[in-house]
């Protein structure tokens, strides 16, 4: 295994009690995908020097953890820039999914595509995401609502990991709208969901299940069967909970110990004190917040307050959150949801991490760590989320090694 040294960087390691684990003047030594020693420049053990074949000077760049983008649905066809015009002429997110427009006309689109189609789109978005930092995205399923259209989608976020130097985790969402073909049945295709559930499973298809409890997506007690169909799996639970409205999703996805619950917007103080002792992250979505122009803010302080770890992801999905700017999104954290930077970068790296359940090695730097990071034009973390709209990426290095994003 080869030992690579990185010199003269200004880390935020997101390690220890101090503001961003800021480092300056740091060196990072990493072996094979490890980084195996994190100090002071002058403190670097000789031995180290000694053995290691490459050496990056990087110039008093700033290096983060690679971002984790822990909510996106990356897989899908189309797209839905007529419906964002029909919202601008006044119809609402809700009156055009009960119209059978909204996820129904990706559905459609996906179904239609070809599985080379769905990747090249899904590699597409994804680079985007990498030339912002990103070194980790979960992606979920749930434009397809068939049983082979589920599937098919499953399989090209598992492509991804041999189309591309990222770590990818995979949610099955089959219950995020009813097909066309279980028109008022949603007792049924519920069900048809947990048939399918165990065969993608067995295929090593899923890392976690997601449901969208909604007015306009499936209720606390469809969600429940949805959830008891995974825990006999063995597979950890997600929910999209309270972006409409209150259905009290994020209590039942705490009784079932969820990784986290993404939205939130309407969130009450018994979902909140139920997450607080599940130990379930809150995912927050600035994204799809702005783009629906909702204007309920998610509970920050409370949150705070109960002390629910906080993330935030690019939800990319061509409805709610067509972005593929992570920055941008901790920009909005901080504008919109008056958020830290600290906090919004903390969401993406930390906390991002532990929403999919991935190691305490991802998303923080140190000893031990997975050599995931990003090296960045900028004096200090906050410099990156106080501009938008820039492009400050130098570098990516995945597993130990330097990615070139074409
Ligand atoms: O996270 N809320 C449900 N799912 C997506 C939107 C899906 C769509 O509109 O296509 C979200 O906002
Ligand atoms: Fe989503």
């Amino acid at each position: 295994m080869t030992t690579t040294i990185w010199r003269n960087a200004n880390v935020a390691t997101f390690c220890g009690d101090t503001p961003y684990g800021w480092l300056p003047g740091a060196t990072i030594v990493t072996r094979g995908n490890e980084v195996i020693w994190l100090g002071a420049d002058r403190d670097l053990p000789a031995t180290l020097t000694e053995e290691s074949a490459n050496e990056h000077h990087l110039g008093g760049a700033c290096v983060t953890p690679g971002l984790i983008d822990c909510h996106t649905h990356l897989v899908y066809a189309g797209n839905r820039a007529r419906e964002f015009e029909l919202r601008l002429q006044g119809a609402t997110y809700e009156e055009i999914a009960r119209a059978g427009g909204g996820i129904r006309s990706t559905v459609a689109a996906t179904r239609d595509a070809s599985d080379d189609q769905l990747l090249s789109l899904a590699v597409a978005r994804a680079k985007a995401l990498m030339r912002e930092g990103v070194t980790a995205v979960e992606i979920k399923s749930g434009y397809g609502l068939s049983e082979v259209d589920e599937a098919r989608c499953l399989r090209v976020a598992r492509r991804f990991g041999e189309a591309l130097p990222l770590t990818v985790r995979t949610t099955f969402l089959g219950a995020h709208a009813i097909p066309p073909e279980f028109d008022q049945r949603a007792d049924d295709y519920v069900a048809a969901v947990c048939d399918w559930m165990p065969r993608l499973h067995a295929e090593g298809l899923i890392d976690a299940v997601d449901a969208f409890c909604e007015r306009i997506g499936f209720t606390v007690a469809q969600t429940r069967q949805v959830f008891e169909r995974a825990r006999s799996l063995g597979l950890p639970v997600k929910l999209h909970a309270e972006q409409l409205s209150d259905q009290h999703g994020a209590a039942l996805a705490a009784e079932f110990a969820a990784l986290s619950c993404d939205h939130l917007e309407y969130v009450g103080s018994d979902g909140i004190a139920a997450m607080a002792s599940a130990g379930t992250v809150a995912v927050l979505l600035p994204g799809a917040y702005y783009f629906l122009r909702e204007t309920q803010l998610p509970p920050v302080a409370a949150l705070r307050e109960a002390g629910v770890p906080i993330a935030l992801a690019t939800d990319h999905n061509p409805g709610s959150s067509p972005t593929l700017s992570p920055l941008l999104m901790m920009n909005m954290a901080c504008t919109l949801f008056r958020m830290t930077p600290e906090e919004a970068w903390r969401g993406f790296t930390v906390n991002a991490a532990r929403a999919l359940g991935l190691p305490p090695t991802c998303g923080a730097l140190g000893a031990g760590a997975r050599a995931d990071f990003a090296v960045w034009d900028a004096e200090h973390p906050r410099d990156l989320v106080y501009r938008f709209g820039h492009h400050p990426l130098q570098q990516l290095i995945q597993g130990g090694q330097r990615v070139a994003i074409d």
